[in-house]
């Protein structure tokens, strides 16, 4: 067992999938009292993607997974952990991940878990697995961000509806070339935020009363002021941290590419402001996907990629926030 140098860690396959199913902001107006203009100047979302029945975070991990292989030309026996991180899969035992390597075909026993970070998740778990790889426990590691919001949503609450979507990607991290792979990190965690979003999973907090089983305790609830507040300062600063960890005197203005959470095209335009960055160094996607939560990160980073945005070389960061509240950010070179 061999410590690898921190800067050699870095991507060797990306993928992404989401549900065929369109859901416009047309058809969430026959749903609620919304309209597109409403939805599209607030937050940027045009249209989303939506389960079919019986879809769910898993069956979207497994198909992002199996394209993450793929584009590293790597069978699944290859991979020595699997981390999945999402808040949203169908079972909370067994672990989303533990489903992945079975329907991944894995005949070996590759440890597998999830990780619950909300949005922030994926770039958790990416820091997760460099430590793996670092430390020399683990030589490649397959880290999925995936939520199936749809879900655990209210379709008669506006607040919540007209955000939130499915969809997801995956990522196989390893040994890459020196002066690649990941520079700098920052992970935190505000607990006193814990409630502005909330998910009480089908009445645990409460399980034998009839409020539980009514009261709409299977659904996502968020004050969407308070955490409004808390990423439009949080996300340049995580950045800023992250940068920081990173060292070499690099700064904001030295990034090609920010690659951030899609929660909220106004969110992703103040950190702009807050960071001196123009727009157009952002990756958004939002108007095609909505918020997909752990998804939206490594989303982004595929769509960047296959447009060229993401290539060899290339001085990125990911940032996120989310419920919890977490926050998280980390800077690469592709
Ligand atoms: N359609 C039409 N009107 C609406 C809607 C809707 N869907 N929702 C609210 N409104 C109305 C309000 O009732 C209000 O009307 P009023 O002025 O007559 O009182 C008006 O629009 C403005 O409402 P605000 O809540 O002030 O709207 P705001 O500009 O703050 O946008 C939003 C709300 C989009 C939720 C914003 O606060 C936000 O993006 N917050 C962050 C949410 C977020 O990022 N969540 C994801 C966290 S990630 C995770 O971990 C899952």
């Amino acid at each position: 067992m061999c410590a690898v140098d921190k800067t050699a860690i870095g991507f060797l396959g990306l993928g992404a999938y989401v549900p065929e199913r369109v859901l416009t902001n047309y058809d969430l107006e026959q749903m609620v009292d919304t309209s597109n203009d409403w939805i599209v100047t607030r937050t940027g979302i045009r249209e989303r993607r939506i389960c079919a029945p019986g879809e769910g975070a898993v069956a979207i991990a497994t198909e992002s997974a199996r394209r993450a292989l793929e584009d590293a030309k790597l069978a699944v026996d290859d991979i020595d952990l699997i981390i999945c991180c999402t808040f949203t899969s169908e079972t909370l035992c067994p672990s989303a991940a533990c489903q992945v390597q079975r329907n991944l075909g894995a005949t070996r026993p590759i440890p597998a878990f999830d990780l619950a970070a909300a949005c922030s998740g994926f770039i958790y778990g990416c820091s997760v697995a460099a430590s793996f790889i670092r430390s020399g426990v683990y030589r490649r590691v397959l880290v999925i961000g995936v939520d199936a919001i749809s879900k655990f949503i209210d379709w008669s609450d506006r607040n919540t509806c007209v955000l939130f979507a499915d969809g997801g990607g995956a990522a196989v991290l390893g040994q890459v070339e020196e002066g690649h792979g990941l520079l700098g990190q920052s992970l935190g965690a505000d607990g006193s935020g814990a409630d502005a979003i909330r998910l009480l999973s089908s009445g645990v907090a409460d399980p034998f009363s009839a409020t539980a089983m009514n009261g709409h305790r299977s659904t996502i609830t968020m004050n969407g002021h308070d955490v409004f507040k808390f990423a439009t300062r949080i996300l340049g600063t995580a950045v800023e941290e992250a940068l920081a960890d990173a060292g070499q005197g690099l700064k904001a203005a030295d990034l090609d590419l920010i690659i951030p959470h899609q929660a909220n095209v106004r969110i992703i335009e103040s950190a702009a402001k807050k960071l001196k960055l123009p727009m157009d160094r952002f990756v958004i996607n939002i108007d095609k996907f909505g918020n997909t939560s752990a998804g939206t990160v490594p989303l982004a980073m595929n769509d960047a990629r296959q447009d060229g945005r993401l290539k060899p070389g290339t001085l990125f960061a990911v940032v996120a926030f989310g419920g919890g509240l977490t926050y998280a950010a980390s800077i690469w070179r592709w």
